[in-house]
C-alpha cells in the first residue's frame, strides 16, 4: 500500500472477543486524530450468491447511476434500493443486517470510550463500479471532499464510518486521501459565504433540510461543495492514493478525512453518529475547528437564533 502516513494498520483477522482481550487495541485516539484505521486482514464474507455478476445484475436491476446502493436502516429494519419481490432480496437483506452487526461489534470493541453514546445509522451495499459514473459535481465522490449532506444536518454529530471491500473477484477499492482537515479549512474558509438572513430557518420550513442547519452544517456543506467544485485543487492538493484490497476493512471519521473514491465495486459501509462532546478529545471535532473561523457577525447571529 502506498502513502501510509494517514493510515494506521492493524493486524486483526478477527474482531477481538471483548474490550479487554489482549488484541483489543483502542483505535479511538487514531481515528479522532483524522487517521484511517486499516485492517487488511479483517474480512467480511459476502454471500456467494453475490459472487456472480450476472446474478447481481438480475437481482439488483433497480440500481443505476441515480441510486447507487441498497441501504438498510437498523432502527426501522427497512431496506431501500431493492424491490421486496426481487430475486435474492432476502440474501441482500441478510448481508446488510450481518454487516451492521459486524461493524457494530468492531466499533464497540475497539472504541469502548464511546459506549452508549454512539448511534447506529444506515448500512449500505454498493455493488456497482464507482469509476465512470456520471453525476453532478456535488454528488461526484471521485472528487476529494469531506462528508456533509444537503438535507441532513449533523449539528453536534460526528460521522464515523466502517467500510469493507467485499469484491468477489478481488478488485481493489482505490481512494485518494487529501490533506488534514485544519489545512483544508484554512485554505477554503475565506471563500465560504455566510448564511443569508433566515436561510437556515427557511430551508427547514420548506422541508429542504430534515432539521435546521447549524452554522457548522452551513459551512461544512459549503466546504464540501467548494472542494469538489475546484478542479485545480482536486489536481494540485497534497494527496495520496490508497488501494484497499478485497477482504479488507477500514474505519474513518469521514467528516474530517478528505477522501475520494476513484474505482472499485462491491463495498459495504456502516455509518455511526457520535455527539462530538462525547469524543475523547472534543477539540479535534470539525465542529470545534470550524467554529474558530466564524466571524463576529456569525456568532451574533448564532446567539440571536438560539
Ligand atoms: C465516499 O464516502 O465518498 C465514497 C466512499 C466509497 O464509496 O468508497
Ligand atoms: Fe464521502
Amino acid at each position: 500500500m502506498k502513502g501510509t502516513d494517514m493510515i494506521i494498520t492493524q493486524p486483526h483477522s478477527q474482531i477481538p472477543t471483548h474490550t479487554t482481550a489482549p488484541d483489543a487495541v483502542e483505535i479511538t485516539p487514531d481515528i479522532e486524530a483524522g487517521k484511517i484505521c486499516y485492517f487488511p486482514h479483517l474480512t467480511f464474507t459476502l454471500d456467494p450468491i453475490f459472487s456472480n455478476p450476472a446474478s447481481v445484475a438480475s437481482s439488483l436491476g433497480g440500481l443505476s447511476a441515480k441510486r447507487k446502493s441498497i441501504s438498510y436502516n437498523p432502527q426501522t429494519q427497512h431496506v431501500k434500493g431493492i424491490a421486496s419481490d426481487a430475486p435474492h432480496y432476502a440474501a441482500a437483506e441478510k448481508i446488510l443486517q450481518d454487516y451492521a452487526l459486524f461493524a457494530k461489534t468492531l466499533i464497540t470493541t475497539l472504541c469502548p470510550f464511546y459506549n452508549t453514546h454512539l448511534r447506529v445509522g444506515r448500512t449500505s451495499f454498493r455493488p456497482l463500479e464507482v469509476q465512470g459514473r456520471p453525476s453532478s459535481y456535488r454528488k461526484d465522490d471521485t472528487r476529494l471532499h469531506v462528508d456533509a449532506f444537503p438535507s441532513m444536518p449533523m449539528g453536534e454529530d460526528r460521522i464515523l464510518r466502517v467500510f469493507s471491500n467485499v469484491h468477489p473477484q478481488g478488485q481493489e477499492r482505490i481512494w485518494r486521501i487529501g490533506e488534514p482537515f485544519k489545512e483544508v479549512v484554512s485554505q477554503f474558509f475565506p471563500r465560504l459565504r455566510s448564511p443569508w438572513w433566515k436561510e437556515r430557518q427557511l430551508l427547514k420550513m420548506l422541508h429542504i433540510t430534515k432539521k435546521e442547519r447549524t452554522l457548522y452544517d452551513h459551512y461544512m456543506l459549503q466546504l464540501h461543495d467548494q472542494m469538489k467544485y475546484d478542479l485545480t485543487y482536486q489536481k494540485c492538493a497534497q494527496q495520496q492514493t490508497i488501494a484497499f484490497p478485497a477482504g479488507s476493512t477500514w474505519v474513518v471519521y469521514s467528516d474530517v478525512v478528505s477522501h475520494a473514491a476513484m474505482s472499485g465495486a462491491y463495498l459495504l459501509e456502516q455509518t455511526f453518529y457520535l455527539p462530538f462532546t462525547k469524543m475523547r478529545t472534543p477539540d479535534l471535532a470539525p465542529q470545534r475547528i470550524l467554529e474558530q473561523h466564524f466571524s463576529l457577525q456569525d456568532r451574533q447571529n448564532m446567539a440571536i437564533s438560539t
